[in-house]
C-alpha cells in the first residue's frame, strides 16, 4: 500500500519520483554548501512556543488584511518560475489551487504561462513578481500585469547576479523558453534608482522581495514600498546568509509598522506559520511545498499541500491559545531565558 500523504514532507517525498532530475535540482538545490537551504528550516525547530489554555478557541479566526485586502489566511504561494517544469498546466493549474483555496499568488515573470491565462482563472489577490530589464520592455511586462489585473508588483531585489547553483549545473539544467524571460537571471542590475522609478511606473502596490538588513529596509521604504518581503530567495542564492526566521524579528523592529513585513523560506508546518506571524510577519510565502503539489497531483496537489499548511496553522493557534491572527503576538514564542 501506497503511504497516505500527511504533511509537507510526504509531498516532498513523492515529487522526487514525478520530476525528471534537473528540473528537480533545479527546484530543490540551493546555492553553495546548501547551509542557508537547511538553517531556514533548522533555526524553526530552534524556536520554541509557549502554550495558553483555557481560552475561548472553538472558532480559529484566519483572516488577515495585506495592502488593503481581506485575505482568507497569511499563506501565500510565492512566485516559483517555470513551473510547466513539473505540470504541464503550471502556473494555470497553480492559480486553480490558489483560487480553491482563497491563497494569494505571487505570478513569476518566468512563468511558463501567459500572465492573462493565470489569471483569468481567479486567483485574489494575484501579485506579479518582476526581474529588473531594460526600462521600457519592463515598462511594457508591467503594463501587460496591471491590464490582466494583477494587484501589486513584486520585485525581487536579491538577484544581481545568480547564486552557485552546484547541482543545477551539475544535472545539466537549463531554462526552457519562457513567454517574458529576456534576461538571464542573475543579468538585472536593478538598483534603488530602479524602484523609484517603476514605483512612478506601476500605479499599483509595490513589494520588495530579498530584503535581510534593516537598512535596507528603511531604504525600501523610502523609495516606496508599500510592503517588503525577508527573503534569501529560499537559499538558492548567497549561501551561509541567516535563516530568514533568525532575521525576521529586527526587520520588525526596524520597520515599526509603517509596512507590512513578510518573509519566506523554510515554512512547512503550520507552527512555522505561527513563529513567523509571533515575530511580526503579516503573512508568509511557500514556494517548494506546493511545487511539491503541484507535481505530485496538479492543481488538487497544490491544493492539499495549502490545506495540511492551513489546518496545522488552526491546530496551532488553538492549542497556544490564539483565536485570531490579531491575538498572535512575541507572547506565543517561549523565551528560555525568562
Ligand atoms: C531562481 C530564480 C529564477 O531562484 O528566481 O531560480
Amino acid at each position: 500500500m501506497t503511504a497516505l500523504l500527511v504533511t509537507l514532507d510526504d509531498y516532498e517525498r513523492d515529487a522526487r519520483a514525478c520530476v525528471p532530475l534537473p528540473a528537480w535540482e533545479y527546484i530543490q538545490s540551493g546555492a553553495g554548501d546548501e547551509l542557508t537551504l537547511a538553517w531556514n528550516r533548522e533555526a524553526f525547530g530552534t524556536v520554541q512556543l509557549n502554550q495558553r489554555v483555557l481560552r475561548d478557541v472553538h472558532a480559529v479566526d484566519t483572516r488577515v488584511t495585506l495592502l488593503g485586502q481581506e485575505l482568507a489566511h497569511p499563506i501565500l504561494l510565492a512566485p516559483v518560475a517555470a513551473q510547466a517544469l513539473v505540470h504541464p498546466d503550471g502556473e494555470v493549474a497553480t492559480a486553480d489551487a490558489a483560487r480553491e483555496t482563497n491563497t494569494g499568488m505571487v505570478l513569476s515573470s518566468y512563468t511558463s504561462r501567459h500572465i492573462e491565462d493565470v489569471a483569468k482563472v481567479g486567483p485574489r489577490p494575484l501579485w506579479f513578481q518582476l526581474y529588473m530589464q531594460e526600462r521600457s520592455a519592463t515598462r511594457a511586462l508591467i503594463r501587460r500585469a496591471v491590464d490582466a489585473g494583477v494587484s501589486a508588483l513584486c520585485v525581487t531585489v536579491d538577484t544581481p547576479t545568480s547564486g552557485a547553483r552546484d547541482r543545477q549545473a551539475r544535472s545539466g539544467f537549463q531554462f526552457p523558453e519562457l513567454p517574458y524571460r529576456t534576461v538571464e537571471p542573475g543579468n538585472n542590475p536593478c538598483t534603488w534608482d530602479d524602484i523609484a522609478w517603476m514605483h512612478a511606473a506601476a500605479g499599483i502596490p509595490l513589494v520588495l522581495k530579498g530584503i535581510l538588513h534593516p537598512d535596507d529596509a528603511d531604504l525600501a521604504i523610502q523609495a516606496g514600498a508599500d510592503a517588503i518581503v525577508v527573503s534569501n530567495h529560499g537559499g538558492r542564492n548567497l549561501d551561509t546568509l541567516p535563516a530568514t526566521i533568525t532575521v525576521l524579528p529586527r526587520i520588525v523592529d526596524r520597520v515599526n509598522g509603517r509596512v507590512p513585513v513578510l518573509m519566506d523560506g523554510g515554512i512547512r508546518r503550520g507552527t512555522d506559520v505561527l513563529k513567523a506571524l509571533a515575530l511580526g510577519a503579516t503573512a508568509v510565502l511557500i514556494g517548494r511545498p506546493y511545487i511539491y503539489g503541484l507535481a505530485v497531483g496538479g492543481a488538487a496537489g497544490a491544493v492539499a499541500v495549502v490545506d495540511i499548511l492551513r489546518r496545522e496553522l488552526e491546530q496551532s493557534m488553538a492549542l497556544v491559545g490564539c483565536a485570531s491572527i490579531a491575538a498572535i503576538d512575541r507572547s506565543v514564542i517561549f523565551d528560555p531565558a525568562a
